[in-house]
């Protein structure tokens, strides 16, 4: 297993993230809080650089008895990457699909050492 530096923990503010290249593969490292998360950059629906959308909180739709869609408001405690390919949104905590449990990003190990981050593939 190959191990690769991703920067400084102080290079990081809350809600960052860098896309560091690790051999022949990319993986994305997030800051959400004082935790660190690590994923590879290949979204688990067509492949596509995930790591690299936009970053927003989770959407909440409070529904009516009718089911329609009276309000939306956003979840504080959860962030989401989105893909820019064609959307699809991925906890950033858990790399699940919030539509579907099929789809789920691919965890790399992440370790860090004296302030330093490194990622292991
Ligand atoms: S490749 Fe990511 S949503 Fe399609």
């Amino acid at each position: 297993m190959a191990e690769y530096m991703a920067g400084n923990v102080a290079d990081y503010a809350d809600g960052d993230r860098k896309v560091v290249v690790c051999g022949e593969f990319e993986v994305g490292v997030f800051r959400i809080g004082s935790e660190f998360y690590a994923w590879h950059n290949r979204c688990a629906h067509r492949a596509g650089p995930v790591c690299q959308g936009r970053i927003m909180k989770r959407v909440l739709e409070a529904t009516a008895d009718d089911m329609t869609v009276r309000t939306q408001s956003y979840d504080e405690a959860e962030s989401h990457i989105v893909c820019p390919w064609h959307g699809y949104e991925f906890s950033i905590k858990t790399g699940y699909h919030q539509g579907s449990s099929r789809f789920r990003l691919r965890k790399a190990e992440l370790a860090i050492r004296d302030g330093e981050i490194y990622v292991s593939l």
